[in-house]
């Protein structure tokens, strides 16, 4: 699919340490002439911030989740990301399908086939002509244990979210299903050690957009 723009989204497990990284690479880009447009995931407009408010406060079923993400993940595409792809901005976005596929499938324990029918239908008479979601031309999954994931949590100063409030299996779930998803599509999802001290994560991330030829 050829696009002007380019679009990048950071993934892992609550915890991993994937949100501070966001705000530099766009400095980065920025500082190369690109326009950035930042954005996150369920979020991004008006409406998908109120949907993600529900999502992390209220209990819910997990067809109920997937449905109310992907309609956040709907507007999102509309309003935000497919614009500013086509005008050319690089679009880096805190979380995209990665996570519902980690999260809601292998978190959750729910249908893979119906997540999948899910993101056909989100797509339906949006500006790509061969009907599928955008994919991110790359993805920066941040892979930390879960135990460290939960350390780190258990340091913070907010009260825990629905997500960030459940038990160290359910992350290791989830973190099983990025490995899959990783493994699935290896040369748009590159692995970040998140283990490392942060300037060395960092120094990880930059390596591989410059490998990509995209920062210099
Ligand atoms: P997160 O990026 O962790 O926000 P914050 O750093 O402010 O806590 O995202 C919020 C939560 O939403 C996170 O726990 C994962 C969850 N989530 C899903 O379960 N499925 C999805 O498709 C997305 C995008 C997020």
């Amino acid at each position: 699919m050829s696009r002007p723009g380019l679009f990048i989204s950071f993934e892992g497990i609550d915890g991993a340490g994937k949100s501070s990284h966001v705000e530099g690479l766009a400095s980065a880009f920025r500082a190369q002439g690109r326009r950035v447009t930042v954005s996150r995931e369920p979020g991004g407009t008006p409406l998908a911030e109120k949907l993600r408010a529900l999502l992390l406060t209220e209990r819910m079923d997990a067809l109920t989740e997937s449905l109310l993400i992907f309609a956040a993940r709907r507007d999102h595409l509309c309003q935000v990301i497919e614009p500013a792809l086509a005008r050319g901005d690089v679009v880096l976005c805190d979380r995209f399908t990665d996570s519902t596929f980690a999260y809601q499938g292998a978190g959750r324990g729910f249908d893979h086939e119906t997540l999948a029918i899910l993101e056909r239908m989100t797509n339906m008479g949006a500006a790509h002509e061969d009907g599928l979601l955008p994919e991110p031309d790359l993805t920066l999954w941040f892979d930390l244990a879960p135990e460290r994931a939960a350390e780190r949590l258990a340091g913070a100063a907010h009260r825990p979210d629905r997500f960030e409030a459940q038990p160290v299996e359910f992350f290791r779930r989830v973190a099983r299903g990025y490995a899959d998803r990783a493994a699935a599509a290896p040369r748009r999802i590159v692995r970040i050690d998140a283990a490392q001290e942060r300037h060395r994560v960092w120094q990880q991330l930059i390596d591989a957009l410059v490998c990509k030829g995209w920062l210099w």
